[in-house]
C-alpha cells in the first residue's frame, strides 16, 4: 500500500510538475488537462505496414517493466479497452520523418508521414513513462501519460554517430545495445569506423587475410601511458553474417548504417595483410599493425592492382550495407611514402598531378566513380579537398569550419563533425577531475562539456539559404583509443548523446539549455533505468540562468 501512495505521488509529479523528459524536444507541444492510464489492458492498434513499428513498441514497453501489450492489426475490428493507435498517413502535411502524437484521455495516437515518423512518436511514448527498473511498474496502478499533443520532425536528415571499432573492437551485441540508444534520442545514421591502422574489422571473402592479420594486434598502450605498451594480443571483426544482422537491426530502428573502409592512409592494418597494395617500393619497408595510436606513414599505393583490391573489397561492403553513402575516409594520410616511392610519381607524371595532395584527390576520385557505379556516394573526411574536390563528394567537417565554407562555396554537400563541437572521445569535465577518479578516465584530450555541445549550430557555416540546403546535418564521433569497451564509450558518450540529439533535431529557435538540462533529468533515468554508464553532468543550472 506505502508503495501504490509513492507511486502514485510520483506520477503526478510526472505528469504535473516541470517539463516533460522529452529530448530531442519536439518542434510543437500543447499539453492539455488530464492523462491516458496506460495498463496492462492497453493494447497497440497498427495499419498493416507498421508491424514493425508496433512489434518494436510492444518489446520496448515489456523492457521497461510493462506487461507486453498485444498487437492488433487495425483490420482486425476487435473492441480494445484502451489502445495506442499507430496510423500511416503519407499525405499528412508533415516534412519526412514526421509524427503527430496525441495522447488523450480516451487513448493514444501515432500518426506519422512514414514509417520512421511512427517510429519516432513512439519513441517520445517511452521517454514519457517511468524508466525500466521503476517501482511504478511493479504496483497495480496505471502509469499516468500526460494528456498532449505533439506534431514534430527533424531539423535535419543526418542525426549521426560515428563509432571507431578500429582501435578497440566491441562485439555486435555491444554495437546493438548502442544503437538502441541512438533509437531512444531519434538519431538515424551510425557512421562504423570498420577499419584503421591497428585493426581491420570486417570480414572479407575475396581476402581472408584481411581478419586474419589485420583485425590483431601484439600490443595497446595502457591507459594512462599513451607511449608504452601492454603487450596483449587485442583484436576482432565482424563476419558478414553478424554485419546483416547488425544492418537488419539498425534498419529495423530506422537507422542507416554508414560503413567507413579507410583510405589512402590510416590503412596499416590492411597494407600489414596483403602488402603488396602499399608502396612496396620504397626502402625500409615493413608494415605491421599497429600498436600505437597517432598517424602512420603507411599508406595505399595507387596502383591498378590497388584499386582492383579497393574495388573488390568496396563491392562486398555494397552488399552488405544498402546506404546511399559509403565513407572511405581521406583524412591524415601522410605523403611521405608516395613522394618516395617511384611508382607512384609515375602515377603523378602520367595523370599530371602537380603534387601528391592532387594525387589523394585523383585516388578519391577514382573510388568515387567506381561508388557511383554502384549507385552510392561518396563521403569523405574533410581532406578529401585538399587537391581539388569532385562535384559529387559530400564531406564530412572535422577540421576548422573554413573546409565547410569551401565545400559549400563548390556547391558539394556536407556533414558537420567538427572536433572542437563534437567529438565526444575528448573530456566531458576538466581532466584533472576526471583523472582524479582513475587513470582509465584518461581521454585523448581536449575539453567538451555538454554545454558546448548543445550550443553548436552547424548551418553556421552557411553564408546563403542556399547553402545552408547543403548541409545534410550533423553528427558526434567516438574515438576509442581511450575506450577499451563499451563501457567506457558509454561513459563518453552519454550524456552528450542527448545535446546531440537536440541540436540535429529540434528548432534552433527552440533551443535552450537550462530547460534541455532539466529535461535531461528524465532522460537519465532512463539511461539508469537501462543500465548505461553515463557521466553525470553538474546539477540543473540555477533558474534564471541565461541562454
Ligand atoms: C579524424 O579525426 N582524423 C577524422
Amino acid at each position: 500500500m506505502k508503495h501504490l501512495i509513492a507511486s502514485a505521488a510520483m506520477l503526478t509529479s510526472l505528469v504535473s510538475a516541470g517539463p516533460l523528459p522529452l529530448i530531442p524536444l519536439p518542434v510543437t507541444m500543447k499539453t492539455a488537462e488530464g492523462s491516458f492510464d496506460f495498463s496492462p489492458d492497453t493494447a497497440i492498434r497498427f495499419d498493416r505496414s507498421l508491424q514493425n513499428e508496433a512489434d518494436l513498441l510492444a518489446a520496448d514497453l515489456q523492457t521497461l517493466g510493462a506487461a507486453k501489450p498485444k498487437t492488433v492489426p487495425a483490420e482486425q475490428k476487435i473492441l480494445l479497452p484502451s489502445e495506442i493507435r499507430l496510423l500511416l498517413d503519407a499525405s499528412a502535411d508533415l516534412p519526412a520523418s514526421g509524427y503527430k502524437l496525441v495522447i488523450a484521455e480516451g487513448g493514444v495516437v501515432v500518426t506519422g508521414k512514414d514509417a520512421a515518423g511512427v517510429y519516432y512518436g513512439t519513441r517520445s511514448i517511452l521517454q514519457l513513462l517511468p524508466a525500466e527498473g521503476d517501482p511504478a511498474w511493479k504496483d497495480d496502478a496505471p502509469e499516468k501519460l500526460p494528456a498532449l499533443e505533439i506534431i514534430d520532425y527533424p531539423r535535419f536528415a543526418w542525426r549521426g554517430m560515428m563509432l571507431d571499432v578500429g582501435r578497440h573492437f566491441n562485439p555486435p551485441g555491444d554495437v546493438k545495445h548502442f544503437i538502441d540508444w541512438m533509437a531512444f534520442h531519434k538519431l538515424n545514421v551510425f557512421h562504423w569506423h570498420l577499419t584503421d591502422d591497428q585493426g581491420w574489422r570486417i570480414e572479407i571473402k575475396k581476402y581472408p587475410k584481411l581478419t586474419e592479420t589485420g583485425a590483431w594486434r601484439d600490443s595497446s598502450p595502457p591507459y594512462g601511458n599513451r607511449n608504452s605498451d601492454d603487450h596483449q594480443r587485442h583484436g576482432g571483426f565482424y563476419t558478414q553474417e553478424e554485419i546483416k544482422e547488425v544492418v537488419a537491426y539498425a534498419s529495423a530502428r530506422h537507422i542507416t548504417i554508414v560503413p567507413e573502409i579507410e583510405m589512402p592512409g590510416h590503412a596499416a592494418a590492411a597494407i600489414a595483410s596483403y602488402p603488396e597494395f602499399g608502396n612496396s617500393d620504397i626502402s625500409g619497408y615493413a608494415p605491421r599493425v599497429q600498436t600505437r595510436w597517432g598517424v602512420h606513414p603507411y599508406i595505399f599505393a595507387p596502383k591498378e592492382e590497388t584499386f582492383r583490391f579497393l574495388e573488390d573489397v568496396l563491392t562486398e561492403v555494397c552488399a552488405l550495407f544498402p546506404s546511399k553513402f559509403i565513407h572511405i575516409g581521406g583524412d591524415e594520410a601522410p605523403k611521405g611514402q608516395w613522394e618516395q616511392s617511384p611508382t607512384a610519381q609515375q602515377v603523378m607524371k602520367r595523370e599530371g598531378l602537380k603534387n601528391e595532395e592532387e594525387l589523394q584527390s585523383w585516388f578519391v576520385g577514382r573510388i568515387g566513380k567506381f561508388l557511383e557505379s554502384k549507385d552510392r556516394r561518396l563521403i569523405g573526411w574533410d581532406e578529401i579537398q585538399e587537391g581539388g574536390l569532385s562535384k559529387t563528394a559530400t564531406m564530412m567537417v572535422w577540421r576548422d569550419a573554413k573546409w565547410a565554407k569551401h565545400a559549400l562555396a563548390l556547391g558539394n554537400d556536407v556533414v558537420m563533425a567538427t572536433n572542437s563541437d563534437l567529438y565526444f572521445d575528448h573530456y566531458q569535465a576538466p581532466a584533472t577531475a576526471e583523472l582524479a577518479k582513475g587513470s582509465e578516465y584518461e581521454a585523448i584530450g581536449g575539453y567538451l562539456p555538454i554545454e558546448k555541445v548543445y550550443a553548436y549550430n552547424p548551418t553556421s557555416v552557411a553564408e546563403t539559404p542556399e547553402q545552408e540546403k547543403h548541409i545534410l546535418g550533423t553528427q558526434a564521433q567516438l574515438w576509442a583509443e581511450y575506450s577499451k569497451d563499451m563501457k567506457k564509450v558509454e561513459y563518453m558518450a552519454f550524456p552528450r548523446m542527448a545535446a546531440l540529439a537536440e541540436v540535429a533535431w529540434t528548432p534552433l529557435a527552440r533551443k535552450n539549455f537550462d530547460d534541455f538540462r532539466s529535461r535531461l533529468d528524465g532522460v537519465m533515468n532512463h539511461y539508469e533505468g537501462g543500465h548505461l554508464n553515463f557521466a553525470r553532468p553538474t546539477p540543473s543550472p540555477a533558474k534564471g540562468a541565461d541562454k
